[in-house]
């Protein structure tokens, strides 16, 4: 079911859901809340993917998951679908948690059946379903049933090096459970995100099976993106750290040409962000989560590599958003002092 032909820029079909085009936003733990994901969108991704969810918080109830995490913005949703990312290995408690996140909203559901961390491995669920099959295809089914909504389920290619349990199982997935889609991040779980990522197993996948495949892993650069689309044959690709303070990325896939921000044009974007987390989480809780952010958005001031150090240090470092605000205007007006006072 490989989209040979297919542009970045045509549309998919998610079961009954209309993708408006291929590039993705990929879950991303701690991370892909409400306003991550609408800043892809704004910039032009199709689809965007929670942050990981448990679905045991969820079954019983737990207010922040509820509330916080399964938020969805209006806004999201006028670009293509929003899809709403759990993790569990207990069928029952994933068909509760799965009517719960469609009655929030969600368009589509994607299932964790990658994450390698030990703490979401213990419990059975994330990578850990790699080695239990008949357990992953009743978790898929359950949450297929429970929800009514397309079901994804995002893989490894297997839990150890030149496994590829992960291509038998997205088989069974599909034939079994009813999941509408695979997205496969083709590396095994032992390495996390390190190492190239094996294309070629991606590609077999998606010239066999019977549902689209999502490409994710080693997307960064526009023109090997491009490449890495092409030679899989994936329906779609997933962005996931090389969208993180670059939503140009999506712009650049889609259009064209790719054009590099303004330094203007990235203090303008940090300062929607911090907006948006002041409006989710409140003053204090905005300050301590953008601190992960200002890494990603330094990078791109165009400044020196001393003065891009101070100034993500000054940044992280800053007490109040009143401060980050100071240090931004002197950023934009060219002022080294600020940060460097502020890095010392
Ligand atoms: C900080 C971080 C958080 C992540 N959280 C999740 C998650 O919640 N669920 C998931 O399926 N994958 C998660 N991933 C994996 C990414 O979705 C993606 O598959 C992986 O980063 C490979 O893509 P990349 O090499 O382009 O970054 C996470 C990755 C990172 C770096």
């Amino acid at each position: 079911m490989g989209s040979v032909t297919a542009r970045l820029t045509d549309s998919w079909k998610l079961g009954p859901l209309e993708v408006p085009n291929r590039v993705m936003l990929a879950p991303l733990a701690g991370i892909g809340n409400w306003f991550v994901r609408l800043q892809a969108k704004r910039y032009g991704a199709g689809m965007a993917v929670s942050e990981m969810v448990s679905s045991h918080a969820i079954h019983h109830r737990n207010v922040r998951t509820c509330e916080e995490m399964l938020r969805i913005h209006p806004q999201e949703r006028r670009t293509g679908p929003v899809s709403i990312q759990l993790f569990g290995a207990d069928p029952e408690v994933m068909r509760s948690a799965a009517a719960y996140a469609a009655g929030s909203g969600a368009d589509a559901l994607d299932l964790n059946m990658g994450c390698p961390v030990p703490k979401v491995c213990k419990t059975g669920a994330g990578a850990a379903l790699l080695d239990q099959p008949d357990l992953a295809v009743a978790v898929a089914r359950a949450a297929c049933e429970g929800s009514g909504l397309p079901v994804t389920v995002k893989l490894r290619s297997g839990r150890r090096p030149g496994e590829t349990s992960g291509l038998a199982l997205a088989r069974r997935l599909v034939a079994e459970a009813g999941v509408a889609a695979i997205a496969l991040h083709p590396r095994s779980a032992a390495v996390h995100h390190k190492g190239r990522p094996d294309y070629e197993l991606a590609a077999r996948l998606a010239g066999e099976l019977d549902a689209p495949v999502i490409l994710s892993g080693g997307l960064r650069e526009r023109e090997e993106i491009l490449a890495a689309f092409e030679q899989t044959g994936a329906s779609a690709v997933m962005l996931a750290r090389g969208a993180l303070g670059n939503p140009w990325l999506f712009s650049s896939l889609l259009g064209d040409r790719a054009v590099e921000p303004e330094r203007e044009q990235v203090v303008a974007e940090l300062r929607w962000t911090i907006a948006a987390a002041v409006e989710h989480l409140g003053a204090d809780r905005a300050t301590r989560w953008m601190r992960k952010a200002y890494p990603w958005y330094a990078t791109r001031l165009g400044l020196e590599r001393h003065d891009e150090k101070a100034m993500q240090e000054s940044l992280q470092r800053a007490g109040t958003l009143r401060e980050v605000d100071d240090l931004l205007q002197s950023c934009i007006r060219g002022d080294r002092s600020a940060a460097q006072a502020l890095a010392v």
